[in-house]
Order: C-alpha cells, then sequence, then structure tokens
C-alpha cells in the first residue's frame, strides 16, 4: 500500500489549527513555531504532513515492534469495532480480553501464570505497586515502603513517578510523591563503562544497596523493587553483568517482590519475548504495555507469579478480591489489537529477527565511536544509545539538535536527556540500520 494514495498531504497542514492542543511532553511553543506532523504510516515508514518520508528509527515510541499499520492488526481492530465496541469492564468481560490473557502468559516466564489489564504503562507500574501492598498485607504483613531507582523511568502517575528517579519529572511534584520511597544507586559510570558493548563488566556490586535500605528501615517494611531491566527512557542503561541477578537474591533474601517493568524491554526488544528471559532472571511482576499491541491501541498490564494471585483470592466469593480497575481495563479494540500482533510476533518469528540483527545493529551502532560530541555507545538487543558531550549551561539542547537534523535528513531517532536512543521495529533490515546510522553520522558531523 502507498500511504500517499490516502492522503491530501499538504492539505493536513492548512487545515489544523495548532493553539488548542496541549501537546506531552513536547515544548509546546517551539513545537507549534515548526510542527512535526505525521499523516500517515506503513512498516518502517512515517509520512509527514509535508509529503515527505521518514524512516522510523524508535518504533513509535519503542512500541511499534512488529512495523505501522500491519494489516492482521488493523483488520482485528476493525472487526472488533464492528463486533463489539465496548462491554462493561467491571463484573462482565469479553473473549479478546481472555485469549489476549492467555497469549501473554504463555510468552511469560514460567509460573507468571494471571495478567490483569491496564491501558498504559504508567497504569502498569501504579497497578503493580498497589498489588504489592495487597500481596503483604494479604499475607499479614503489612510491608509497605517501595524501592525504586536512580535514572529509572516508571510513566507519571503518582506511583510510577515516585519510585522513579528522573529528576525533571519529579521536581514540580515533590511535595506530593508517595511517601515512603527509597532509590538504589543508577548503574550508569562513564569512567568504568564507556563504550560497552553489550553488558557492562562494572556495576553489579551497586545492587549491595538493597542491603543498606534494608538496615536502615528494616526489610520487613519494605514491599518490592522495581528497576527497569534496561533502563530506556533515561538513555538505554544496559545492566552491568550480574547485576540483576545480584538484586534477585537480595530480594529473596529479604522477602521484598522484584518488579521488572518491561515497558519497552518486553516483546522482543531484547531478543526474547521478556528481557527477564533474555537475561535469565525471573521477577515476581512483569509490567507491560507499548509492544503487546504494537502501539496501535493503548493497553498495558501486569504478569504476576500464581502465589501473587492466590493471596488475594481469599475470603468470601461474592467479594471483590482488589480494589482495583480502569472503565477501559481489557478494551475490546485493544485486547483484539494484542491477540492480532502476538499471533504476528509468532507467526514473523519477530523476536528471533530482532535477536539476528543485534550484532549488526550493535557494529553499526559503535561505529560512530570518535564521531563529533560522542562519549559514550551502548546497546542491547535492539535497543542503542549514544549519549553526547552536553553544552555547557544547555542541558539537552545538544541531542536535542541532533534529532531536529535527523528528521531533517529523513529519520527519527529519539532525543533521551543527553543520549540519542534507537530502537527500530523489529521488521528492520541491515539496509534500515545502515540508514539510521549512516544519518546520524552526517547530523553528527554537521554539528561538529
Ligand atoms: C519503563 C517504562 N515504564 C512505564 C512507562 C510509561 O508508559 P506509558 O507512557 O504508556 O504510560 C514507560 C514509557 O515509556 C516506560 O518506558
Amino acid at each position: 500500500m502507498n500511504i500517499r494514495d490516502n492522503l491530501a498531504v499538504q492539505e493536513v497542514n492548512q487545515s489544523l489549527n495548532l493553539a488548542p492542543l496541549w501537546l506531552p511532553f513536547t515544548p509546546n511553543r517551539q513545537f507549534k513555531a515548526a510542527p512535526r506532523i505525521i499523516a500517515g504510516a506503513k512498516d518502517m515508514h512515517y509520512q509527514t504532513s509535508d509529503g515527505d518520508t521518514l524512516l522510523d528509527g524508535i518504533a513509535g515510541l519503542w512500541c511499534v515492534n512488529a512495523g505501522h499499520c500491519r494489516e492482521p492488526i488493523v483488520k482485528a481492530i476493525q472487526k472488533q469495532a464492528a463486533t463489539m465496541d465496548y462491554s462493561t469492564a467491571f463484573n462482565m468481560s469479553h473473549p479478546a480480553e481472555f485469549q489476549a490473557a492467555e497469549m501473554v502468559t504463555k510468552l511469560a516466564p514460567a509460573g507468571m501464570d494471571h495478567a490483569f489489564f491496564t491501558n498504559s504503562g504508567s497504569e502498569a507500574v501504579d497497578t503493580a505497586l498497589k498489588i504489592a501492598l495487597g500481596y503483604h498485607r494479604a499475607k499479614g504483613e503489612p510491608r509497605h515502603r517501595l524501592i525504586g531507582r536512580e535514572r529509572g523511568y516508571h510513566g507519571v502517575g503518582f506511583g510510577g513517578m515516585s519510585v522513579g528517579g528522573m529528576t525533571p519529572n519529579r521536581k514540580v511534584f515533590s511535595p506530593a510523591l508517595v511517601p515512603g520511597v527509597d532509590h538504589l544507586p543508577h548503574t550508569h559510570n562513564l569512567e568504568k563503562n564507556a563504550f560497552s558493548k553489550g553488558q557492562p563488566e562494572w556495576g553489579a556490586h551497586l545492587a549491595d544497596d538493597i542491603e543498606r535500605i534494608a538496615a536502615l528501615h528494616d526489610a520487613s517494611n519494605i514491599a518490592a523493587v522495581i528497576v527497569e531491566p534496561v533502563a530506556g527512557s533515561t538513555g538505554v542503561l544496559v545492566p552491568p553483568k550480574g547485576y540483576l541477578q545480584r538484586l534477585r537474591e537480595l530480594c529473596d533474601k529479604h522477602g521484598l517482590l522484584l518488579i521488572f517493568d518491561e515497558v519497552i524491554t518486553g516483546f522482543g526488544r531484547t531478543g526474547s519475548a521478556f528481557a527477564s528471559h533474555t537475561f535469565g532472571v525471573t521477577p515476581d511482576m512483569i509490567t507491560f504495555a507499548k509492544g503487546v499491541s504494537n502501539g496501535a491501541a493503548p493497553l498495558g498490564g501486569v504478569l504476576v507469579k500464581k502465589e501473587i494471585y492466590e493471596a488475594f483470592m481469599t475470603g468470601p466469593s461474592e467479594q471483590i478480591e482488589f480494589f482495583h480497575g480502569y472503565t477501559y481495563s481489557g478494551h475490546p479494540l485493544a485486547t483484539a489489537a494484542a491477540v492480532a500482533t502476538m499471533d504476528l510476533y509468532d507467526e514473523e518469528a519477530l523476536f528471533d529477527r530482532g535477536k539476528e540483527l543485534a550484532p549488526y545493529f550493535e557494529e553499526a551502532m559503535h561505529s560512530l565511536k570518535g564521531m563529533p560530541h560522542v562519549i559514550d555507545i551502548r546497546n542491547f538487543g535492539l535497543m542503542g544509545g549514544i549519549e553526547l558531550e552536553p553544552v555547557a549551561g544547555h542541558p539537552t539542547r545538544r541531542a536535542y539538535e541532533c534529532f531536529l537534523k535527523c528528521y531533517e535528513k529523513g529519520v527519527l531517532v529519539r532525543s533521551a536527556g543527553e543520549t540519542i536512543a534507537l530502537t527500530p521495529p523489529l521488521i528492520a533490515t541491515r539496509q534500515h540500520v545502515d540508514q539510521i546510522v549512516g544519518t546520524l553520522s552526517d547530523a553528527l558531523k554537521a554539528m561538529a
């Protein structure tokens, strides 16, 4: 399909009133002065409303793992919308919701056989934190403290913001953050680990900070530890070798639940269904979103181990076990999209395809070493980060300028703080990787 067929692209731009919209995580005034509007998408490409073609180097926003507007997913959404648009979420359900739960639990590590649906990653995180508190209470232990990590991103709900460790996201809301949260140190260290390929050697000991926090508060007060297996939004921070294993050991030692936030690492990004498989570490809960429905409809959720689900299933059977949920939990269109997406991942063996491309992607990324402003390159699976020397007194400006330059040259990358993040769809070819990296190289040279 040629995406131009359906679009009178110039008309889109001319007819739009930009003023009423308040855009998320965007410098609104600057954007409205020179808007970037996407009017169409197919497979690896976008079409802008100016009629330009843009190669998608970031799978939408770490979510379009199977590529854009894939026919089986489009058809599944269309069919569901025409058959049954919405059914009451509480005390009722519908077939796609059960099918999606069965499929996602089959993809999960063994023993994680229950899924609770939300609409986003932020909601998934807040749901997981609430499950952690509810679980301990159900077991007769009112553990209420939480441990997150510096430079973690867990969405924008009050729970996720509180366990997260991104200063700009927390600063304004600081008085209202959830109490009882400690943070592990982040694992980023340029002196020790710059230009590591895959997992860095140094840093597993940073997980031992759990011991300090457990000693400070007494472990019996701590409910859970939440981390991203690979931190994405703060610039692709790959876990040091042995770090995640150490977290698991210490959580077991102190009776803490371990939550992996796999909102971006799930569904093939690291070469298997979840990063938990790739790293060989099984948490107690996994939060997911994005790739579960290929970004085609909003869906997120929490996978939990059997014993967590069962801890809630006590008391009189006519009573609600968990006072939590959303009007759109397991929405028909979103779960229909998820079923079609997970089928497509399987039919096209897309997790394997991403894994096969990863070594080529790694070499291509690291070929940028020595380019102007580049102070680190990091990669894992089909996730890559290129950290740039900040402009003195203007944090994030350099990476943002690089993003704009790449956009002008027809490639979409993401600026995350001082880092350019790359997360191409799993259908990317070597030629796509060459184009992305070649464009970045040109952009960096132009910024010298
Ligand atoms: C690890 C992680 N958790 C949670 C979220 C929040 O997801 P959402 O934007 O769907 O609320 C994100 C978003 O990028 C994420 O990367």
